[in-house]
């Protein structure tokens, strides 16, 4: 059998970036300010200016990003939070974390992102906010969903973790809603080497918070104005950010491309494409498709050296740390995409040869539509 697939190649990604990585590196070795150097405000400056947000606030994390998101609202004990169960853990977690509630509605089938039209059904008058996620790099609604919030006077946080760098109606992500998190972590579209995250708002008052959240409430040295975390982003980890943005328009791109590659190359299989909205484009954070019999096709995939992985496997309003927080038999949408995606190699050095195995192997395993 031939080598296995990477299923994010993060190697050819250092390989091409090392002397810039070893560089910016050097220099925070150099003068030493490990916590809140330079390379802080400068990344800061850059994404906040990429994404055409007023602030930026790097963080230790896209979870961190999310609990400094919801500490700066506010979020109290009971308040609720609409939010989808079809994304990771950290989404409702940090909303339980605070002794929120979420409130979990149904996806749409076709882009697996929450579906605008069920919110407004679930606001009460404990509704805090809205937190759509912006799944596998492609944004949710937030027109619709930021309509419905501004009729109800709700902020909105978008969980980018997935999609930096996407579009929206000529906007980027991150810069849609009242706050936007988004996470490093090394296989996201723009990723460090370890943890790290940002959150990105227009807002002055929420910015000033957040900045204060991050260090332990502190609106001057040892003046602990209100609670908060030990929420930092490292030096050494902006500066392998910096570093890469250099890189970041050519591998988005890439990722577009492959994307569309996969989409138009897949057309044939008896499987399901993803849809992207006219109005939007995915950064594909995670190349997902649906498929019947998905455990046949994962061993299948394997046996060829072709990894896949499942993003997610069952909802969160189904799984034990949160089932407490609706009905398990609700969001039948969510429940039916859980027992059909699956994730396939996707990264912006993934070459023309390894996508050829993938659809080989793929056209092998699920066979083509109509057969
Ligand atoms: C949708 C979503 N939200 C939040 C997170 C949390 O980000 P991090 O792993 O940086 O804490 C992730 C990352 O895995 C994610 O995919």
């Amino acid at each position: 059998m031939s080598t296995k697939l990477e299923f994010v190649d993060l190697k050819s990604q250092y390989a091409a970036l090392k002397d810039r990585i070893a560089e910016r590196m050097q220099r925070v070795l150099d003068h030493g300010q490990y916590i809140m150097g330079p390379e802080v405000a400068e990344l800061e400056q850059r994404l906040a200016a990429y994404t055409g947000a007023k602030h930026c606030i790097t963080v230790a994390s896209g979870t961190e990003a999310l609990l400094i998101s919801l500490m700066a609202l506010d979020l109290k004990p009971g308040d609720e939070v609409i939010t989808t169960p079809f994304t990771f853990a950290a989404t409702a977690e940090m909303i339980v974390l605070l002794g929120g509630v979420p409130v979990f509605v149904d996806i749409e089938p076709d882009t697996c992102n929450i579906d605008a039209s069920l919110i407004e059904a679930a606001i009460t008058p404990r509704t805090k906010a809205i937190m759509p996620v912006s799944l596998y790099g492609q944004c949710a609604d937030m027109d619709e969903i930021n309509a419905i919030a501004a009729r109800h006077g709700l902020p909105v946080i978008e969980d980018a973790a997935q999609s930096y760098g996407a579009s929206y109606k000529g906007r980027r992500s991150n810069n849609l809603s009242t706050i936007g998190c988004t996470s490093f972590f090394p296989s996201k579209p723009l990723g460090c080497y370890g943890d790290g995250g940002a959150l990105f708002t227009n807002d002055d008052a929420l910015a000033q918070a957040a900045r204060e959240i991050r260090v332990h409430g502190q609106s001057a040295r040892y003046t602990h104005t209100r609670v908060g975390v030990g929420g930092r982003m490292d030096t050494l980890q902006c500066a392998i950010v910096l570093a890469k943005l250099g890189r970041l328009d050519w591998e988005l791109q890439r990722r577009r491309e492959i994307g569309a590659a996969y989409h138009q190359r897949l057309a044939a299989l008896d499987l399901t494409t993803l849809t992207v909205r006219p109005d939007r484009d995915s950064v594909w954070g995670q190349y997902t498709v649906r498929v019947a019999n998905r455990t046949h096709v994962q061993a299948v995939l394997t046996e060829a050296g072709v990894p896949t992985a499942v993003h997610y496997p069952k909802p969160l309003h189904r799984q034990p740390a949160y089932v407490q927080y609706g009905n398990p038999d609700s969001c039948p949408l969510a429940i039916a995409a859980a027992d059909e995606v699956m994730s396939l190699p996707m990264s912006a050095d993934l070459s023309d040869a390894d996508m050829d195995r993938v659809v080989a192997a793929l056209t092998a395993a699920v066979g083509l539509r109509g057969q």
